[in-house]
């Protein structure tokens, strides 16, 4: 029987108490407890990406974050990007048309804005290697790529929340 304890947590700006095993990947909780199916399961090694969502900024790979590391930090998802779904990378990804299965983007959406967070104009090299841990089988990098160039100059437009 898992050690049970309580934890209190910021997700989306929001408080939220979890009842969880002190070593349980911040993955799960935000799947199976909190019901943000947005963050995905890819490896479970922290090598693909696909799990991707800032803990205070900083994008991370939620499948290798216990529950307890945690603390005060704040953590983001894609649910929490923006309120409606328009941060400007999701605008830019609309309009290009980007994802093809679509299983890694959530992933590569919360890099993204990490990277243009820190790197308002970034060139073809700072989105690779923001992005290099971030894999996609389907080989969308090309739009990807676009589409982090089209956010930018949205977000230079003042579309950046
Ligand atoms: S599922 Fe976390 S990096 Fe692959
Ligand atoms: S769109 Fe299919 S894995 Fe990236």
């Amino acid at each position: 029987m898992p050690d049970m304890k309580s934890f209190r947590i910021v997700v989306n700006r929001a408080p939220v108490t979890v009842s969880a095993d002190p070593d349980t990947p911040l993955l799960w909780v935000l799947r199976d407890d909190l019901g943000l199916m947005g963050t995905k399961y890819g490896c479970g090694v922290a090598q693909c990406g696909a799990c991707t969502v800032h803990v205070d900024g900083r994008p991370t790979r939620s499948c290798g974050l216990p529950i307890q590391s945690i603390g005060a930090s704040h953590v983001t998802t894609i649910e929490g990007l923006h309120p409606d779904g328009e941060h400007p990378l999701q605008q830019a990804w609309r309009s290009g048309d980007v994802a093809q299965c679509g299983y890694c983007q959530a992933g590569q959406i919360m890099a993204a804005a990490a990277l243009l967070a820190r790197v308002p104009e970034p060139t073809d090299r700072d989105i690779d290697e923001a992005l290099s841990g971030n894999l996609c089988r389907c080989g969308t990098y090309l739009r990807i790529r676009a589409a982090i160039k089209h956010a930018a100059k949205l977000a230079a437009a003042g579309k950046l929340p």
